[in-house]
């Protein structure tokens, strides 16, 4: 792997920052400092330093994004934007793909991963992997509604919805759901059940991650060490 892309998915600095700090002496690899970042190492044996600090490698990339509308949670689309092209391709590592999906017009917490176990483990129905979003409806949502809603609602296509939670805020029309699973659609749908409609749906937890409120529309960080240990602990590792 090139120093540059290994310091860029190790989450030191960007590949424009990598090459300048390389060329200022700030990255050693086993103890000798190269003059380009376009040198090849082994990220398995190398050690590398950054700024005096040893550089933990880890084999797969967890990648935190606040999607944004108009994005669609696939790898790739012959029309429209995915969200991996919000990832700059130096920080695409092979195998990424988005875990779970979002509508085209939600926003908010996606997990990007190349952990491809991992990520099958957490969409598993068996996981249960708890979700929480805020939404906006048309009507608001009765308290008999909210009782129907949690107590598992009968879809369109005749699909049970297991219990849900729903926390009704303001004059019932806006608030926080959970799911527990991820059908397609799913909370449009459970609305729809219930003479109402989604205006607005942004996903802020994903089992154990929670969005990062310092992160923009379409911005993205590596997940932290703590968050890949909860993570790991939640798909059974
Ligand atoms: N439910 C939906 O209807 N849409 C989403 O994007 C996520 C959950």
């Amino acid at each position: 792997m090139r120093l540059d892309k290994f310091l860029v998915t190790t989450g030191c600095c960007t590949r424009s920052v990598a090459k300048k700090q390389v060329r200022a002496g700030a990255v050693s690899v086993n103890g000798v400092c190269p003059k380009s970042s376009d040198v090849n190492i082994d990220p398995e044996t190398d050690t590398v330093t950054y700024c005096g600090k040893k550089v933990i490698y880890r084999k797969y990339t967890y990648i935190m994004l606040n999607k944004p509308e108009g994005y669609v949670s696939a790898t790739e689309d012959g029309r429209d934007k995915t969200v991996l092209d919000l990832i700059p391709p130096e920080a695409r590592t092979k195998g990424l793909f988005p875990c779970g999906r979002l509508d085209k017009n939600t926003l908010g917490l996606m997990l990007i991963t190349d952990n491809g176990e991992l990520g099958h483990k957490l969409l598993a129905p068996k996981s249960h992997v708890a979700k929480v979003y805020r939404f906006k409806s048309k009507f608001p949502v009765s308290e008999a509604d909210a009782k129907r809603f949690e107590s598992g609602l009968v879809l369109e296509d005749g699909y049970e919805t297991k219990p849900a939670l729903i926390e009704l805020e303001g004059d019932g029309d806006e608030g926080l759901i959970t799911l527990v699973e991820g059908k397609y659609h799913q909370i449009k749908r459970m609305l729809e059940a219930l003479d109402n409609k989604i205006t607005y749906l942004e996903r802020l937890q994903f089992g154990p991650l929670t969005l990062d409120p310092a992160l923009d529309r379409g911005e993205w960080r590596y997940l932290t060490e703590q968050e890949i240990t909860e993570l790991e602990r939640h798909g059974g590792y």
